[in-house]
């Protein structure tokens, strides 16, 4: 496979069938010249982190609605920003939003920094969310690697060797297929796949915008990828 083949199809299929989500400027609104707004995509990843799309959405809505700027977010109580936290799980996440947003106030003017490095530095963004915000907010080439984007490598290679080993494989196998337009639309776009067509248990290759370029399809071994270790 060429890895320029993918990002064409795939683009192409995002143009069409990317889901909707309140924190995502959609294919159209970023051909009309719209771009995210760091502070909405940094909320949205925080809260992502280990929690699903559709537990996420009402929680973003509601934060956004009260607080619409990093700025405003800075300057609240701790105590309002936990309760409206509450029922997301995880609460170190909304202890380090607030240090966060107030870091990026008290050192960066309340201004998201532009790249991945200096993301890196700010308290409870680690590598995957700096990534994410790179490639969604900066269009940064930055390569975004959750579960659903290792299964999607794992099969368009058929890659066999069993997770976790296998980790550090598949984000170099998804790094090399990163195009440098577009990268954000890349990385939701390998996300949707993910969690629409390329599913864990019967993944709808029939209609996979690559089925011709993924390996596990043609060995008939796509649903069985990736392996995992046995515990
Ligand atoms: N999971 C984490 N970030 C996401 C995003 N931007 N789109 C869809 N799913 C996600």
């Amino acid at each position: 496979m060429c890895d320029a083949d993918v990002s064409l199809p795939l683009l192409g299929w995002y143009d069409a069938h990317a889901r909707v989500m309140p924190w995502r400027v959609g294919p159209q609104e970023r051909r009309a010249g719209i771009r995210p707004d760091p502070y909405r995509v940094w909320l949205s990843e925080v809260m992502l982190q280990q929690t699903t799309v559709a537990a996420v959405r009402d929680y973003f809505r509601r934060f956004t609605a009260r607080w619409p700027t990093v700025g405003e977010l800075a300057a609240a109580e701790d105590g309002a920003v936990m309760a409206e936290w509450a029922g997301l799980g995880y609460y170190a996440r909304a202890r380090n939003l607030l240090k966060c947003a107030r870091a990026v106030v008290a050192d960066h003017g309340g201004v998201f920094p532009g790249d991945s490095t200096a993301l890196r530095s700010l308290p409870g963004i680690g590598p995957y969310t700096a990534a994410a915000i790179a490639a969604i907010a900066f269009d940064e080439a930055a390569t975004v690697v959750d579960g659903n984007v290792e299964r999607v490598v794992a099969r368009l290679f058929a890659v066999e060797d069993p997770l976790p080993g296998a980790k550090s494989k598949l984000a170099e196998r998804a790094a090399r297929l990163t195009p440098t337009e577009r990268p954000g639309d890349f990385a939701q776009a390998m996300m949707d796949l993910g969690a629409t067509i390329c599913t864990p248990r019967n993944p709808a290759c029939g209609i996979c915008p690559l089925m011709d370029l993924c390996r596990a399809r043609a060995a008939g071994i796509a649903p069985s990828l990736p392996r995992k270790s046995a515990k």
